[in-house]
């Protein structure tokens, strides 16, 4: 079976274990962070469908990195990448039919090199780049095009590993075509779905919904039966509405405008919220985010149907004072730590 790779926010390893593990012809082989190896038969359409992960790549190497290679890294790397042609030709063979390239034809290929840790330096990204372009272009029929490459050859150097990949998708697997709008990562609003197990029985409210990226996934890849979006700010609501246009999923979710501090919506009418509250930076004092995550729980928990269940985006910073202030009839369920950007949050899950 040929060998992957995916690549996946900080976090969301476990997400997309879950999703590759779903699949029929799946060996997971190794997580480590940001990636996930696995071997699969699969065809192209079910990997390329996955919803978690950002880029899939055809595995060329994965090896562990020497103590010092620093001071021996041309010839390491030689030696490496030309040990390897034969696992090249394989994986070339895979990439070609996913591309739907004929195995004749001539592929034009860059490499995009990232180096970290100790590998970090300007001076060394050029050396590694033109070293492994050069090797690539005399042990394959690929031939070098940095300006129009059909392929990007990915090479990631750190201090404890060395992995080549030939990445599946020009665009990341994380770029919706059908959202014009991203508030929230789309692969974050998938694990949240799937943190509260979403189903297509499910009527979900997001007291918050900004952009309403969040239930649009919901509906585009979870089927779910209906949803409300709820946000006090038109702007916001212009841009959930041109994202429901685009998407087609306008007769399943309908917005409102209104505050969710205040009750409004019928008692017990939802089977899940997913919330992604804001993160405080625009309020001036903590009391007034703590008021409002405090009123925000009372207008969850009157809505929310029992044995209902939520999920919240939250700041690492603010996660213990909302889970403080949540009723005792709403049991933890748990946490996922992950990163928006560089910033540290939490989706946390409950069972009402
Ligand atoms: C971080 S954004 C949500 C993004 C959204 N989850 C998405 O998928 O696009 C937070 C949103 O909460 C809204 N908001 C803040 N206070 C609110 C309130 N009291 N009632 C309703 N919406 C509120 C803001 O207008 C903003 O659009």
């Amino acid at each position: 079976m040929p060998d992957f790779f995916c690549t996946v926010g900080f976090g969301l390893n476990d997400f997309a274990v879950l999703e590759l593990e779903a699949l029929p012809t799946v060996t997971v082989k190794k997580t480590l962070t940001g990636k996930v190896f696995f071997q699969s038969d699969c065809n192209a359409a079910s990997l390329l469908a996955l919803k978690t992960v950002e880029r899939i790549f055809v595995n060329v190497i994965h090896d562990e990195v020497e103590p010092n290679l620093i001071n021996d890294l041309d010839d390491w790397l030689t030696n490496k990448l030309c040990s390897k042609s034969s696992s090249l030709d394989d994986s070339l063979l895979t990439w070609k039919e996913f591309a739907k390239k004929t195995s004749d034809d001539p592929v034009k290929f860059r490499i995009n090199a990232r180096l970290s840790g100790i590998f970090r330096k300007s001076s060394l990204f050029q050396r590694v780049s033109s070293l492994a372009g050069s090797i690539f272009q005399q042990n394959s029929s690929l031939v070098k095009d940095l300006h129009k490459p059909d392929l990007e050859v990915f090479l990631h150097l750190n201090d404890n590993f060395f992995t080549v990949g030939l990445q599946l998708t020009k665009k990341p697997l994380s770029d919706r075509c059908y959202l014009d709008h991203i508030a929230v990562r789309s692969t974050v609003c998938v694990a949240m779905c799937m943190a509260v197990g979403l189903s297509s029985d499910d009527v979900l409210l997001d007291p918050m919904c900004g952009a309403a990226t969040i239930l649009v996934e919901a509906v585009k890849q979870f089927d779910c039966k209906a949803a409300v979006g709820v946000d006090c700010d038109l702007l916001q609501l212009k841009l959930a509405q041109a994202n429901l246009n685009t998407s087609l999923s306008y007769p399943r979710i309908e917005l409102v405008c209104g505050d969710s501090r205040i009750i409004f919506l019928k008692q017990q009418q939802f089977d899940v919220v997913l919330c992604d509250v804001p993160f405080g930076r625009k309020f001036g004092v903590p009391t007034e985010i703590h008021r409002l995550l405090t009123s925000i729980v009372n207008t969850i928990d009157a809505v929310l149907k029992p044995k209902g269940r939520i999920g919240i985006l939250i700041s690492e910073k603010l996660r213990q004072s909302l889970i403080d202030l949540c009723p005792p009839c709403w049991s933890l369920v748990k946490q996922h730590p992950l990163r928006l950007g560089t910033l540290p949050a939490y989706i946390v899950t409950w069972q009402k």
